[in-house]
């Protein structure tokens, strides 16, 4: 009998996550093991749910967007959501996924997530679980590696979003303001924005002000251009300091989900400047979709790392990407602190040589 791996993708889903299944597949095949797919991350484990990722599986999944296997990020195996009647009760069902594994011969488990799904790797590895964590989050805020897949794609996507909306500002003298995610940190704005030609970026990492704002619109107007670009990302706090909830999602791991800062910019921009705003929540159109040619090839190199430490017989880690090669760290190294984007970025002080304002 061929020696066996499994493989799950945890977590919000973004672009790449089948490329890396691909390469992983791929790789493992290629030394005589086989692959098994655990099904809605963590719950098909938990559950015992999986498919055989046999070549035929994993045929066609290069450039597909979302996942194969289904994900989810209501699901942390040590505080797991079980239903009796109308009540929802959280148990530790560990023990129960490490048995499936045992009984299923898996030798080492590959994990695909972001900040949670690892967080819970890390826990398995202290139970003696064989584990090798893979980073995904289109919000590229993962300790520990200078990019995660999907980050690029979702910064395409945005960029994309911002030509579109400047030909309609500049048609109709509007101001324009774009709402991107990325959680607690601004790496989608900051990079989109430069890409897009903003002309303001607000990001969470740097506090601004309704007169920041209002100085460069109307400095722009005076210059005889009264469009605008206003770039907003989903974790920026309102002048009162306060971060803006769309809603709480109790069994999720991480519960609050944020949204709507991008309106409340956009209704004090037009009641203060006089200027016509328009607000746009591009949302999970980030998310989805092919993954770009880099992403293909991050998410590739990332598997194919992963399957091959993994046949070495190491284990207990992530992989990540440090300047252009994949290295990795043990898993204690990534959960639990997000990377944000510090302040004296080199990328800031780019946008602000060309006359970006952060809104300070
Ligand atoms: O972490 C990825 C992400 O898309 C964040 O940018 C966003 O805040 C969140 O997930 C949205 O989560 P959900 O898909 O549960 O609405």
């Amino acid at each position: 009998m061929a020696r066996r791996l499994g493989i799950l993708t945890g977590g919000g889903d973004c672009p790449g996550l089948n490329t890396v299944i691909r390469a992983v597949a791929k790789t493992a095949y290629a030394h005589g093991y086989e692959l098994f797919g655990f099904l809605d991350g963590y719950t098909g484990l938990v559950e015992e749910r999986y498919v055989r990722l046999d070549p035929p599986a994993i045929s066609g999944l290069l450039h597909r967007g979302g996942t194969i296997l289904g994900t989810s990020n209501r699901n942390d195996p040590f505080h797991f959501p079980v239903k009796v009647g109308d009540k929802v009760t959280y148990q530790d069902k560990s023990d129960q996924a490490i048995e499936i594994l045992a009984k299923l011969d898996i030798e080492v488990l590959f994990v695909i997530g972001g900040d949670g799904t690892l967080a819970a790797a890390r826990d398995f590895k202290a139970k003696g679980v064989r584990i090798v964590g893979i980073p995904k989050t289109i919000d590229n805020d993962l300790a520990a590696t200078d990019q995660t897949f999907g980050f690029d794609t979702a910064v395409r996507t945005a960029t994309e979003a911002l030509d579109k909306l400047h030909t309609t500002a500049e048609s109709h003298h509007r101001v324009m303001v774009l709402e991107l995610m990325g959680r607690y940190a601004g790496w989608i704005a900051l990079y989109s924005g430069l890409a897009g030609g903003a002309d303001i970026i607000l990001i969470p990492e740097i506090p601004w002000t309704l007169e920041g704002v209002l100085k460069k619109i109307l400095a722009r107007k005076a210059e005889g251009k009264p469009f605008s670009i206003v770039v907003v990302a989903e974790g920026v706090r309102s002048p009162a300091g306060e971060l803006v909830v769309q809603r709480r999602v109790e069994d999720s791991v991480e519960k609050v989900r944020l949204g709507g800062i991008g309106q409340l910019v956009g209704r004090l921009i037009e009641e203060k400047s006089g200027i016509e705003t328009r607000v746009t929540v591009l949302g999970h159109i980030q998310r989805g979709g092919s993954p770009s040619s880099y992403d293909r090839v991050l998410a590739t190199r990332f598997g194919v790392a992963a399957a091959e430490l993994a046949i070495r017989g190491l284990h207990g880690v992530m992989v990540c990407l440090r300047g252009n090669e994949i290295s990795h760290v043990p898993l204690e190294e990534v959960a639990g602190r997000p990377r944000t984007v510090p302040p004296d970025h080199p990328l800031i002080h780019t946008a602000r040589a060309i006359g970006i304002s952060f809104g300070d």
